[in-house]
């Protein structure tokens, strides 16, 4: 069976690819920031399972993370985890801290990752990295507001076409 190695899986959308990945009986590897979550850790009765911590934007925790899976054959990456910003994200009270942040885990840290884990990836027969963009990102979609959210994910639309 395939191994899938998911990132931010504590919660939301990572927590539930994790489980039905499990259930369709893939190994998977499901990373957490600091602590994983208690509904992560009980998904550890099933042996398929395993659990690393990673900060996506820490190079060191990247790298940490590829040495530790070195024996590992890869096929799937979803680079999941990801930040909708900050509250204010109009063009009147838009903080470019608060944006360059939103970049670094939504645009940059999936490419980092992705690369990091290349070598494991290149293991398998048929190895897949998906990221989960999402349609506020879309070029061709009429939008407003959410300046950070909506171009950090126009901006790794392009990075995972090159
Ligand atoms: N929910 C939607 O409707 C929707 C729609 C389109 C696209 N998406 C995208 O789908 C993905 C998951 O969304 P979600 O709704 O499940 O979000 P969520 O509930 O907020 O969960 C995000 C996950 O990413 C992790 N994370 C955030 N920053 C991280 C970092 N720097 N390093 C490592 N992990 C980090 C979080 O860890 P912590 O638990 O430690 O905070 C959390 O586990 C995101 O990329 C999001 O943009 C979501």
């Amino acid at each position: 069976m395939e191994t899938v190695l998911i990132t931010g899986a504590s919660r939301g959308i990572g927590l539930e690819l994790t489980r039905q990945f499990l259930a369709l009986g893939y190994n998977v590897i499901s990373t957490y920031r600091g602590q994983p979550s208690v509904q992560l850790k009980s998904m550890l009765v099933n042996n398929s399972l395993t659990l690393h911590e990673l900060e996506v934007t820490d190079e060191a925790s990247v790298a940490n993370l590829a040495s530790k899976l070195s024996n590992v054959q890869l096929d799937i990456l979803i680079n999941n985890a990801g930040v909708i910003g900050s509250d204010e994200q109009s063009m009147e009270a838009i903080d470019s801290k608060e944006w360059l942040n939103t970049f670094a885990v939504n645009s940059i840290a999936p490419l980092m990752v992705s690369r990091a884990l290349l070598g494991l990836l290149e293991t398998s027969t048929n190895p897949r990295i998906i990221t989960i963009s999402s349609q506020m990102g879309a070029l061709n979609r009429e939008s407003y507001g959410m300046y950070a959210y909506r171009s950090s994910k126009a901006a790794v639309n392009k990075v995972m076409q090159v």
